[in-house]
C-alpha cells in the first residue's frame, strides 16, 4: 500500500504535465498574455512610432503600395494600409515593417471585401432577401479566403447601416430596414470573415461601419447629417451594432456624418460610452475615410489641430488618409490638451487585434495561395446558388413564369440584358466584369437548341436616346414571350450615389411600355441596388423579378429562376414605395393619432396612395403556402417571462419551394409609443408540395422590450400583439398580456 502513494502522485504529475502540454491556453490566459505583450510594447515606443500606429493610409489604387510608404514602414510611422494586396505586395511591404523597423511591429492590410473579393456575390441588400443569414455567412468566409489569397487580413465589412430612406445609395450594402434582420446579417457576416479565430489562415478581422446612423442622412444624400433621438438610436440603428460586437467583431469604423450636431468620428456618447464603456468593445475604431480631417468642413473642428483633438480624444484610434493625428499629436500632448494615456490606449487596441490576428508570429501570407482560391468552381456555385435565393418574385399574374425551357422564341431586350458591369454592385472588390455570366448568356445556355433568342439592346441605361426601340419591339413580335432587363447602372448604387428620384433612369421606362404594348406575355427582371418605384410596370406587366445585383453568377441564376429551376424563395428586406415622395416608408414606423383612412383629416397625402408598392417581406413563389393554427403558448406571462408562437406552414401548390415565415409584435399601449410592427422572428424553410410543418419562436424579454424614456431597457405591462405571416402585411395575429 505505502508504495503505492509515490506512483500515484506521478502518474497525477505526468497527468497534469499531458493537460498543459495539450491544451492550447483558453482565451482568457491568451488575452492575459496579449495584454502583457502590449504593455512591454507600449513601454519601448516613441512617441513617434505610437502615432504612427494610429495611421492608416492607402496604396495607389491598383493594388501597389506608394513609394512614400516604403520609408515610413522603415521608420515606424504607418500601422496600416488600405487597398495594398495582390502579388506579393503586403509580404513586400510587410518584410519592411518585420524586418527593417525598430520594434518590427507588422502592418495590418485591409481593404473592402464587401460582397466578395473575386467571386462576386449578390450586394449585401439581396443576400439579406433571402432572409437566411447562413448564406451571408457563407458568402463572407469565401470572401475572406480569396481576400486572404491577396495578402489582406481585414475587410470593411459588415456595413450594417439601417436604411430606411432608398435614396440613399448606400442602402445596396446593407441588410434593409429592419434592426432584427440587420443584426442576424451583421452576426452572420462577422461570423463568416473572422470564423472562430481572425489570426487562422483564410480568415479576415472584420469591421462594423459606420458607427452611426450613416444611413439616416437627410433627404437621403451621401454624408448629409442625420438627427435623431436616443431612443431611436438605441431601438432601430444600434442593434446589429450590437450584434456585431456580441458576435466577436474585432474593429469598428466611425461614420462621416455628424449625429445631431456632432461628426460621428469625434461623438463621445457613441464612441466612448456607448461602444466602450457600456458595450465593452475592446477592439479599435478606424475613423472613415478622412473623416477627421472633414470635421472641418462639418463646422466642428477649427482646424486640423483641432480635430485631431477631438476626434482622438472622443475614441477614434485609428485615422483612415489624413494625418492629423500624426502632425498634431506631440503639440497637443505637449499643451495638455491630449493625454499620453489617450494616445496609449488608442495604441494599445491597435496592438492588442494585431496580436490577436497572430501577426507577430505569421506576419506573411503565403503567397502561393493567388494561384488556387480565386474562382474556384465551388464559390460559383455558391454563388449562383445564393443569388437565386436572394431574388424575389414580385408579380406573376397567370402563371406566366416560369417558362418552358423548349419556348420556341425568346426576345431578350433591355440596357442591362447583356451587362457584365452592372451585376457586380458596388465594392465589387477585385471581381471582373469579364467574369460575369449576363441574364442573355445565363438564358442562352439554359433553352433548348431550337429555341430562337432575339437580342435587342433598345436604349442605353441612361441616355436619352430611343432609336433602338424599333427593333426591340420587332424582337418582341417575333417572339412567343419578352423578357426586359432593366434597373440601375453599377455606379447608381453604392457610396456617393443617392437619387432623388427612384424611377427607372434614362429612357428605361418608356422601353418597357413599348415592349410591353406589342402584346406578347413580358416579363421584367429588375437589376438595381434599391427599390425602384415602378408602379406602370406592376399595374401593367404580369411578371416581374426583382433580381438585384447578383453578382458574378447572377445571369445563371436568373435563368434557373425563369425556366423553374429555382422556385423563388426571396422575401424583400426593405420597403418598396410606389413613388419617390413616399419615402421614407418603412414598415414598422410609428403611428399617427390619425393613421390612413379614406377620410380627409387623416395622416396621408391627397396625391398618392399611402401604402407600398410592396411591402417589407414580401416575395411570391410559384407555389403556394398555407399558414395556419398559429397559436401563443400563453395568454398572460410575466415581465421576465416568455411566450411560445406556433404556427403551421403548409405548401398547397405543386412545386417544392421556399417560405419565410415571419413574425412580428405590436405593444399595443407604453410610456414611449412602439411601432406598429416590429419583426422578432423569422424562418425560412423548404417544403416539397403538400407537406407542412409546424415551426415555433419564442419572444422574451429580449424581444418584447424597448428603452424607454430613461434609457433603460424594459419590459412594460399591458397587451401584446402578435403577427405571424408571409410579409409584414398578410398576418394573422394573437395577443397576450404581460402582467
Ligand atoms: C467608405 C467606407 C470605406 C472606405 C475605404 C469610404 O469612402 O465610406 O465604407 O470602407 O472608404 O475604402
Amino acid at each position: 500500500m505505502r508504495h503505492k502513494k509515490p506512483l500515484t502522485l506521478l502518474l497525477c504529475l505526468l497527468f497534469v504535465l499531458a493537460l498543459f502540454i495539450s491544451t492550447p491556453p483558453s482565451s482568457a490566459q491568451r488575452n492575459v498574455d496579449i495584454e502583457k505583450r502590449v504593455s512591454a510594447l507600449l513601454a519601448r515606443m516613441t512617441l513617434e512610432e505610437k502615432l504612427g500606429q494610429l495611421q492608416q493610409l492607402d496604396g495607389q489604387g491598383d493594388g501597389n503600395f506608394r513609394p512614400e510608404h516604403v520609408d515610413m514602414v522603415r521608420k515606424g510611422l504607418l500601422g496600416s494600409t488600405l487597398g495594398v494586396r495582390n502579388g506579393g505586395r503586403p509580404n513586400q511591404l510587410q518584410r519592411i515593417a518585420v524586418e527593417q523597423s525598430r520594434l518590427k511591429i507588422p502592418l495590418l492590410f485591409g481593404f473592402d471585401t464587401i460582397h466578395g473579393y473575386r467571386t462576386i456575390f449578390p450586394i449585401p441588400l439581396a443576400e439579406a432577401a433571402t432572409w437566411d443569414p447562413a448564406l451571408a455567412e457563407r458568402s463572407s468566409s469565401i470572401a475572406a479566403k480569396e481576400a486572404y489569397a491577396a495578402g489582406l487580413r481585414w475587410t470593411f465589412a459588415p456595413m450594417v447601416d439601417i436604411a430606411r430612406d432608398p435614396r440613399w445609395g448606400r442602402i445596396t450594402e446593407g441588410a434593409g430596414e429592419d434592426p432584427f434582420l440587420g443584426a442576424a446579417f451583421a452576426r452572420a457576416r462577422v461570423r463568416g470573415f473572422q470564423g472562430e479565430d481572425y489570426s487562422q489562415p483564410g480568415k479576415l478581422l472584420a469591421c462594423a461601419k459606420h458607427w452611426v446612423a450613416y444611413g439616416a442622412a437627410e433627404g437621403g444624400r451621401d454624408y448629409n447629417t442625420t438627427e435623431m433621438s436616443e431612443q431611436t438610436l438605441r431601438s432601430i440603428y444600434f442593434p446589429p451594432f450590437k450584434a456585431a460586437v456580441d458576435a466577436g467583431v474585432g474593429t469598428f469604423m466611425s461614420a462621416f456624418n455628424a449625429l445631431n450636431g456632432i461628426p460621428t468620428s469625434a461623438h463621445q456618447f457613441t464612441l466612448t460610452k456607448v461602444l466602450r464603456d457600456e458595450w465593452k468593445f475592446d477592439g479599435f475604431v478606424v475613423s472613415d475615410y478622412t473623416a477627421v480631417q472633414e470635421m472641418i468642413a462639418h463646422g466642428y473642428a477649427a482646424d486640423g489641430k483641432d480635430a485631431a483633438r477631438l476626434s482622438l480624444n472622443a475614441g477614434v484610434d485609428m485615422e483612415m488618409v489624413s494625418r492629423l493625428f500624426n502632425q498634431h499629436g506631440a503639440a497637443l500632448l505637449q499643451e495638455r490638451k491630449l493625454t499620453q494615456a489617450t494616445i496609449d490606449e488608442a495604441v494599445r487596441r491597435i496592438l492588442r487585434i494585431k496580436f490577436r490576428l497572430g501577426l507577430f508570429e505569421k506576419p506573411y501570407v503565403d503567397e502561393s495561395l493567388e494561384k488556387t482560391a480565386y474562382l474556384t468552381p465551388e464559390s460559383r456555385a455558391i454563388a449562383r446558388d445564393i443569388a437565386g435565393r436572394s431574388m424575389v418574385l414580385l408579380k406573376n399574374e397567370r402563371d406566366t413564369l416560369p417558362l418552358s425551357k423548349s419556348i420556341g422564341s425568346i426576345a431578350v431586350i433591355g440596357p442591362l440584358a447583356d451587362d457584365k458591369r452592372s451585376p457586380l454592385g458596388w465594392w465589387s472588390g477585385d471581381g471582373k466584369d469579364d467574369d460575369t455570366v449576363t441574364p442573355l448568356a445565363g438564358i442562352k445556355s439554359k433553352v433548348s437548341a431550337q429555341t430562337k433568342v432575339t437580342y435587342a439592346k433598345g436604349c442605353d441605361v441612361l441616355a436619352d436616346d430611343t432609336s433602338g426601340f424599333a427593333e426591340a419591339t420587332a424582337a418582341a413580335r417575333n417572339s412567343d414571350v419578352a423578357i426586359v432587363v432593366v434597373g440601375e447602372p453599377k455606379e447608381f448604387a453604392g457610396e456617393a450615389a443617392s437619387r432623388a428620384s427612384l424611377d427607372l433612369p434614362g429612357r428605361q421606362m418608356d422601353l418597357v411600355k413599348e415592349v410591353a404594348r406589342v402584346g406578347k406575355p413580358t416579363i421584367v427582371v429588375l437589376v438595381n441596388g434599391r427599390p425602384p418605384a415602378i408602379g406602370w410596370i406592376v399595374d401593367n406587366v404580369p411578371a416581374i423579378l426583382e433580381a438585384w445585383m447578383g453578382g458574378t453568377e447572377s445571369g445563371n441564376a436568373i435563368a434557373d429562376i425563369l425556366f423553374g429551376d429555382v422556385n423563388p424563395g426571396g422575401k424583400l428586406p426593405v420597403t418598396f414605395p410606389r413613388l419617390t415622395g413616399q419615402v421614407p416608408i418603412y414598415y414598422n414606423h410609428l403611428n399617427t393619432g390619425r393613421p390612413p383612412t379614406t377620410e380627409r383629416y387623416n395622416s396621408k397625402y391627397i396625391d398618392a396612395p399611402w401604402t407600398p408598392q410592396f411591402p417589407f417581406g414580401f416575395g411570391l413563389s410559384y407555389t403556394q403556402f398555407r399558414i395556419s393554427n398559429v397559436a401563443l403558448s400563453a395568454t398572460q406571462i410575466r415581465g421576465d417571462g416568455s411566450v411560445r408562437v406556433t404556427a403551421e406552414v403548409e405548401n398547397i401548390g405543386k412545386r417544392a419551394g421556399d417560405e419565410v415565415v415571419q413574425v412580428y409584435i405590436r405593444d399595443v399601449a407604453a410610456s414611449i409609443a412602439r411601432p406598429v410592427k416590429e419583426l422578432k422572428g423569422f424562418q425560412r424553410v423548404e417544403l416539397k408540395p403538400g407537406e407542412k410543418r409546424r415551426l415555433e419562436f419564442v419572444l422574451g424579454p429580449e424581444h418584447l422590450g424597448f428603452y424607454n424614456q430613461q434609457m433603460k431597457f424594459v419590459v412594460e405591462p399591458g397587451e401584446f400583439r402578435v403577427m405571424v405571416g408571409s410579409n409584414s402585411q398578410d398576418v394573422t395575429e394573437k395577443t397576450f398580456v404581460v402582467q
